[in-house]
């Protein structure tokens, strides 16, 4: 219910700062495009039910997008669009990509592989049996007692820390398969800072004495910060750049929230050129990284292309547990 209220607090402030930017009025919108699933129903509800009030009141179509494929098509736009020389005109020029292809999905709610044979056609080759590989960097990042969103903060402790100080153990990587798992990891990481944190409760002579919490030195956190990330992305790449060769992809593609990730970029980037140099690699601009409408739009755009499930304000409907169709 904080989702949704959050939400609903921030729709009108931000609709109307985005009609005001881009000179967008009745006469120049084609279509609403709106996430409809999957995720938090409350939260859902409240984007589903402004887009269906937008449609009705403005007659347009109304296009759900489900949330996985707006972090796919981000790969699609490949220069920010200049508001300010929009003038209602549909300036989007799109990458036009060979297939198949490869996507590494990887957020705060989703870990997933997935081949696309065509436009708007997935199959999930494999994904997370447990955490999103964003959830464990922000689970690590609470733990470490640097904030929230986890991923950024732990990337740029990352930067001064020794990502061989710590051996994390690295999940499912002999699986034989393409999927994930990122609990066990953050456990680990558990274990070794309550490890720490007993070890230096002790040394100051606190033994026996529960209520006084030692805090941990930055550099410690920043090796921490830099071995857990190494963890995460050798398995991340090694599955992705093995599912790439197994189905000969012209294209690797990443996207979600952990795309940001500069250092996760680096080194894909590095081992799709040394193993699989026949292969290109794409990752959004900076800001089409994290949650953002625009990469809604751009999939809204392929859909309408295609003529796939066009709606109406009636047919819209929130679905927490959509399905990549
Ligand atoms: O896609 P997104 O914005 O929201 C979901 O759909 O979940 O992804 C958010 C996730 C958060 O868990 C956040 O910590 C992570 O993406 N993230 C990062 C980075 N920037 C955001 N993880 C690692 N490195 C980053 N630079
Ligand atoms: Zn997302």
């Amino acid at each position: 219910s904080l989702a949704s209220r959050m939400h609903l607090k921030n729709m009108s402030p931000v609709l109307k700062r985005a009609f005001k930017k881009t000179n967008l009025n009745q006469k120049n919108i084609d279509y609403i495009s709106v996430t409809n699933g999957p995720g938090l129903i409350p939260a859902l509800i409240i984007g589903v039910q402004t887009a269906k009030t937008l449609s009705y009141a403005l007659k347009k179509p109304l296009v759900g997008i489900h949330h996985i494929e707006g972090h796919i098509y981000a790969n699609w736009l490949k220069k920010p669009i200049k508001l300010k020389t929009h003038k209602g005109k549909n300036n989007f020029k799109p990458w036009k990509p060979e297939f198949p292809m490869l996507c590494l999905v990887v957020s705060g709610g989703h870990t997933q592989i997935i081949l696309m044979k065509r436009d708007l056609n997935y199959k999930i080759l494999g994904e997370t049996v447990d955490d999103a590989v964003g959830e464990a960097f922000d689970k690590v990042a609470k733990l470490l007692g640097v904030g929230y969103p986890g991923g950024p903060l732990i990337e740029k402790m990352a930067k001064i820390g020794n990502k061989n100080k710590f051996n994390f153990t690295r999940p499912m990587m002999n699986s034989g398969d393409y999927n994930f798992s990122f609990s066990g990891l953050k456990t680990a990481v558990l274990y070794e800072v309550r490890s720490q944190q007993n070890f230096l409760h002790d040394k100051r002579g606190l033994r026996g004495v529960e209520s006084v919490e030692v805090s941990l030195d930055n550099q410690y956190k920043s090796d921490i910060a830099a071995s857990f990330q190494q963890a995460v992305i050798d398995v991340l790449i090694y599955k992705t750049v093995k599912s790439a060769k197994k189905h000969k992809v012209k294209n690797i593609i990443l996207g979600g929230g952990v795309s940001a990730n500069k250092e996760l970029q680096k080194q894909l980037s590095q081992k799709i050129k040394k193993e699989f140099p026949l292969c290109n690699f794409h990752f959004p601009y900076s800001k089409l990284t994290t949650d953002n409408a625009l990469m809604i739009s751009i999939a809204a755009y392929y859909r309408i292309k295609n003529n796939k499930e066009i709606g109406n304000w009636k047919s819209a409907k929130a679905d927490a547990n959509l399905k990549l169709k």
